[in-house]
């Protein structure tokens, strides 16, 4: 390696180290999370926490009696997606996906509304369900302080979406005004969930036993049950009750001041929601491919990128390139981290983003870029799978904390098993977030046995199940 490249490479590296976080540093984040759940569980605290921690008024899982058909509905990605599930010894499911067009995710709420229930009527329709009223299990993945299984207000909009009309109103509401709107169907009881719930409830029904539902794609956001004893917001102290925690929130009230790097900064004050969200920015799908342009922006202004023999005239249309908001899809990080093709797959992405630079450099300065963009890569979603660890364990603390406590102070080895269900685009596709996840899990929390597993369709199976659940409670009260 010449003297150039090495000096390159330890100024990369020092660029870079800014997002490395020691053991140490995570566990201090985990501490601070501990305090915001704390925070946002607390009757006169909630209202200022950032970790809203907001009941779903899910108060049991599925225990594999509940049979029926329903209607699911899942709003909260890139996809609106309409299933028909047949619950009874197994499931069996038929769907149909559609992409949102970016005007209804930005456009008028009742635009919004009026989409999704064109959608689900023509998905009536072609299953043949027109005679029949089905229960609804409706998945909507973004904040809602939650009043009733069906009834849950917007506290606002995440994830790119922006419809006006939305935030503070009942989303049943609105989806039920759309229904009359159109009058293409008559709708059933709905069961409103976020995904993470959804992710759990799916999870429990396939495996019988999963403690938190973990959602890490387009956002991310976590759910487990908590003891009533511990929501002061709800007035009961028996049972448990499935908690939205809304970590992706994290960070709004500082503690994430010192993590925060300049590249954060910068992606958070572009974002359409700026000064929110600040945890899942640093974590999630949607965000990750531009905490890497803005770092390959900067590494190329300094010339340490597309630099060595390159002429003048070339960095100029690259930096156009890079400097281009969402260029640089998340998708890619995972194609560049990938472990036998991913030099090949970089200089494919590069040449497809019309930086076709093997004609304008040597072999050499080839492979050396590919190098450093790879570590730009992996530095990015090392942090983001870290982070997400120091959450689980705060969560898998609290979890254990409390089995603790119901058994009168005693310890015992299983209740240090905690199963953890997952879905999600990149902690599913990602060639390496699981295995980093899982290995920090296991250095920060060594005294617990933290397990993952990856959900199938969370987001409708158990949007379904969890209406399932609510009608087998309401025929036993019937009884
Ligand atoms: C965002 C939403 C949250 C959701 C998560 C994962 O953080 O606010 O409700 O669960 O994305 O989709």
């Amino acid at each position: 390696m010449s003297t150039q490249s090495q000096d390159i490479r330890s100024e990369v590296l020092q660029i870079l180290q800014c997002f490395q976080l020691s053991e140490d540093k995570l566990k201090d984040i985990s501490d601070a999370l501990e305090k915001e759940f704390v925070r946002g569980l607390g009757k006169d605290t909630q209202e200022a926490a950032s970790v809203k921690m907001l009941p779903t008024f899910i108060v049991d899982t599925p225990d594999g009696t509940e049979k029926g058909d329903f209607l699911a509905l899942d709003v909260g990605g890139t996809n609106l997606r309409v299933h028909h599930v047949h619950v009874d010894k197994e499931l069996t499911t038929e769907s149909e996906e559609e992409k949102i067009p970016e005007e209804k995710m930005t456009g008028r709420g009742d635009d919004l509304f009026d989409f999704i229930v064109d959608k689900i009527s023509a998905f009536i329709d072609s299953q043949k369900l027109k005679d029949q009223v089905l229960p609804l299990g409706f998945t909507f993945s973004f904040p809602c302080q939650q009043k009733a299984i069906d009834k849950s207000i917007l506290i606002r909009w995440t994830k790119g979406f922006s419809c006006s009309g939305v935030d503070g109103k009942d989303v049943v509401q609105l989806l039920k005004e759309a229904v009359d709107r159109k009058q293409g169907f008559k709708m059933g009881p709905v069961s409103v969930v976020n995904d993470t719930a959804a992710t759990l409830m799916s999870c429990i029904y396939r495996n019988k036993k999963c403690d938190i539902g973990l959602i890490v794609g387009t956002g991310t956001n976590a759910c487990f049950m908590e003891d009533m004893r511990n929501v002061q917001c709800v007035d009961c102290e028996d049972g448990q009750m499935c908690i939205n925690t809304e970590w992706g929130a994290f960070g709004e009230e500082g503690s994430l001041k010192d993590v925060q790097t300049d590249f954060d900064i910068e992606v958070d004050k572009k974002s359409n929601n700026p000064g929110v969200h600040i945890f899942e920015k640093m974590i999630s799908g949607l965000y990750l491919g531009e905490i890497v342009r803005v770092v390959l922006v900067k590494l190329t202004e300094d010339e340490l990128l597309f630099g060595g023999q390159i002429s003048d005239k070339f960095r100029p249309s690259v930096l156009r390139v890079l400097k281009t908001p969402s260029q640089f899809k998340t998708e890619f990080i995972s194609e560049i981290e990938e472990q036998d093709k991913g030099p090949e797959n970089t200089v494919e992405i590069l040449n497809k983003l019309g930086l076709d630079f093997s004609r304008d450099l040597g072999r050499d300065w080839v492979e050396e870029n590919v190098k450093i963009i790879r570590w730009v890569c992996k530095t990015i979603s090392t942090r983001a799978a870290h982070l997400c660890a120091a959450a689980v364990t705060t969560i898998a603390m609290r979890i254990y904390a409390n089995r603790i406590y119901a058994n009168r102070g005693e310890k015992s080895t299983a209740d240090r098993n905690i199963t953890v269900g997952v879905d999600g685009t990149v902690y599913k596709k990602h060639p390496n977030f699981k295995k980093e996840l899982e290995a920090m899990v296991q250095q920060l929390a060594p005294e617990l046995h933290i397990t993952f597993q990856d959900s199938e369709d969370g987001s409708g199976t158990g949007a379904a199940l969890t209406a399932a659940v609510v009608q087998r409670l309401q025929n036993k009260k019937a009884e």
